[in-house]
């Protein structure tokens, strides 16, 4: 981490706004400031600002830190999301990587066109909202008054009305000189054959959807005269600001809420969201109509330690059910399951029976276990062999559960409850890490075999390294860019990795082969918050290297890796990375040594101490 970047955002950063920005009464008393704790529940006010020094400290439950503590408390995000916040809120540009100019200046152009499809975004919001009030749409803010939607809603979730007719929209941006390809980019309009654009969104109640940091990036539109000939949600199409598997609606809301205990809690569409903040359940989030994904459930799991499924008891919301908590629990998160009696959702709930009922319904909620065996038995039945593929069902579902204790006494509680013999299950699941280890070796023994790493004096390498990748064209990679192949499949494949990498991989340390170019170039990406895109990019750029592409392409490392093999992959290859430069050095040192006048004694002392250090 680049330490004058954070100072820099330290210092742009009043302590006593910050805290005021959070609905926080804050008072001076004497030279610093008080009020009451928002970490810990008090009567009289123990928190103490330091406006000078840019501290907080808590008398009563002893929470204390700078600005970026604050945040990453309040707000619950990880160290650079609140450092980014904070970048964001003081106006300073976060600083990027870039191997060159022209790169840096490809990448200014993103962030500009990115800059104004947000603004445009917002703007286009505003309209909408604007539209919703105005007398001849009264009709749409009588549907929105009857799904509940009171004027607090409304303006807390900023709903609005894209009028009826193909050009409202497009004579608004054309007014306002938005440029029309901009609104193209951003979704609002579409392109017909002849070249010709019309609006989206024609008389639908305009939901916009927010990133993480509350900034429109998109918006849903639902009709509210029932047609069967047009979809009842309309969303936005993907866009540079807009990807769907990653984005969670009420994330920007709902992340604070989601400490504790009750972590989060996952509904269907955006109306439970915003039925279930309206009944106080304001750690509710939903996809956006699609199944919940990984990159979700990461994106959770940084900001909760459970989650709450509330899902539709019909058939295809139970299999999504399961499907989810699959997900969940490969994460690591402890999950939990309420299922909907079929035909209704949680806004139904609230709005036929009030907040209480949806609220007990969620203290009603069940153990996965509990709801896993119930669903596998409905689905497979009671038979021998229904059993049998009841069994190994949830030994899938189970299977990637990290903690191995954990996992055990859940396959243990499964069997039990779908009468199997729990011996069963742990010698399935024990089969099945064979057989993947078998197809690890095997992939292993295809590719080509290391070179020899370098070595000092009698010493060898110590950190034992993942098996290199078998070059195509290039000449055989060496060492390093091994290692750098390695840890850009890592990279790739783990978001929570690659933002570790980020932080231990200085950008002027990378080789300046392929293999460090385009290393480089993801993390840069995953600096920028780009992680999800930094693949597809990837790949677009470093076409032209074979071995980067193989990297990419088919990689050793993935995914579908569990995160612990992935963790101890880079760990190994960071360790080699280390005694790799050790190696140089040495070798530089030898060199040096034959050179007249060398100064023999602190040059022996430092190969001494390199050797020491292996
Ligand atoms: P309401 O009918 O307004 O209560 O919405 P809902 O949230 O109950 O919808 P439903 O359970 O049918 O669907 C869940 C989510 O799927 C919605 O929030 C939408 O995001 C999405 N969805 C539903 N219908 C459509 C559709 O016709 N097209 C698209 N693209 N998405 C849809
Ligand atoms: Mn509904």
């Amino acid at each position: 981490m680049d330490d004058g970047f954070k100072n820099q955002v330290l210092e742009r950063t009043d302590i006593v706004d910050l805290v005021r920005s959070f609905g926080v009464q804050v008072r001076k008393s004497g030279q610093n400031y008080t009020c009451l704790c928002p970490f810990h529940k008090e009567k009289s006010p123990s928190f103490s600002l330091n406006p000078g020094k840019g501290f907080f400290h808590c008398f009563g439950c002893q929470a204390s830190g700078t600005q970026i503590d604050f945040v990453m408390r309040h707000e619950n995000m990880d160290f650079l999301g609140a450092l980014h916040f904070l970048a964001r809120r003081a106006g300073i540009s976060i600083p990027e990587r870039h191997n060159s100019p022209q790169e840096a200046a490809a990448a200014q152009a993103a962030r500009s066109e990115k800059q104004k499809i947000l603004e445009l975004l917002e703007d286009a919001c505003r309209f909408f909202e604007g539209q919703l009030r105005r007398p001849e749409h009264a009709g749409a803010l009588a549907y929105a008054s009857s799904r509940g939607l009171d004027d607090d809603a409304l303006k807390k979730f900023r709903v609005g009305w894209a009028p009826d007719g193909f050009d409202n929209i497009l004579r608004w941006a054309d007014a306002l000189k938005h440029p029309r390809e901009l609104l193209v980019k951003a979704g609002l309009l579409k392109l017909n054959e002849k070249n010709s654009v019309y609006d989206l969104f024609r008389a639908r109640l305009m939901f916009p959807i927010w990133d993480d940091e509350g900034r429109v990036v998109a918006f849903s539109g639902r009709i509210i005269i029932e047609d069967k000939n047009v979809g009842k949600y309309i969303n936005s199409p993907e866009s540079p600001v807009f990807t769907k598997s990653l984005l969670l609606y009420g994330f920007n809301l709902a992340r604070k809420n989601m400490q504790g205990e009750q972590g989060a809690l996952i509904c269907e569409g955006q109306m439970d969201v915003i039925a279930c903040h309206r009944a106080g359940l304001s750690h509710a989030v939903a996809p956006l109509g699609t199944a919940l994904t990984e990159e979700h459930v990461r994106k959770l799991r940084r900001a909760a330690k459970a989650a709450t499924l509330c899902f539709d008891a019909d058939p295809a919301g139970l299999r999504a059910a399961k499907r989810s908590l699959g997900l969940l629990l490969a994460a690591g998160l402890p999950a939990r399951v309420i299922t909907i009696p079929a035909g209704k959702d949680p806004d139904e709930i609230i709005r036929k029976q009030g907040p209480e009922a949806l609220r007990e319904a969620i203290k009603n909620s069940r153990d996965c276990l509990d709801f896993l065996a119930e669903q596998l038995r409905k689905e497979h039945g009671d038979s021998t062999t229904g059993r049998a593929a009841a069994g190994s069902e949830a030994m899938e579902l189970l299977s990637s559960i990290p903690d191995p204790i954990l996992l055990s006494s859940m396959l243990q509680d499964i069997a039990e409850r779908l009468h199997l013999d729990p011996r069963a299950l742990q010698d399935g699941l024990r089969n099945r890490h064979a057989q993947q280890r078998s197809r690890e070796r095997r992939q292993q023994q295809q590719a080509a075999p290391a070179e020899p790493s370098p070595t000092l004096g009698e010493t060898q390498a110590t950190a034992p390294l993942p098996s290199p990748l078998a070059p195509v064209q290039e000449a055989t990679p060496d060492a390093e860019s091994n290692v750098e192949l390695i840890l850009l499949q890592i990279a790739v494949a783990n978001e929570d990795l690659a933002h570790e990498l980020a932080e231990a991989l200085p950008a002027g340390g990378l080789s300046s082969n392929p293999s460090g170019a385009a290393l480089n170039f993801v993390l840069s990406l995953v600096h920028a918050g780009d992680w999800a895109a930094a693949a597809q990019a990837a790949l677009a750029r470093f076409k032209q290297s074979p071995s980067v592409m193989k990297a990419l392409a088919m990689p050793e490392y993935s995914a579908s890796s569990t995160p612990e093999i992935l963790r101890k992959a880079a760990s190994d290859c960071l360790a080699k990375r280390l005694s790799l430069t050790r190696d140089r050095r040495a070798r530089d040192i030898m060199n040096a040594l034959k050179a007249p006048g060398a100064d023999a004694r602190t040059l022996l002392a430092e190969l001494q101490q390199l050797k020491a250090m292996k």
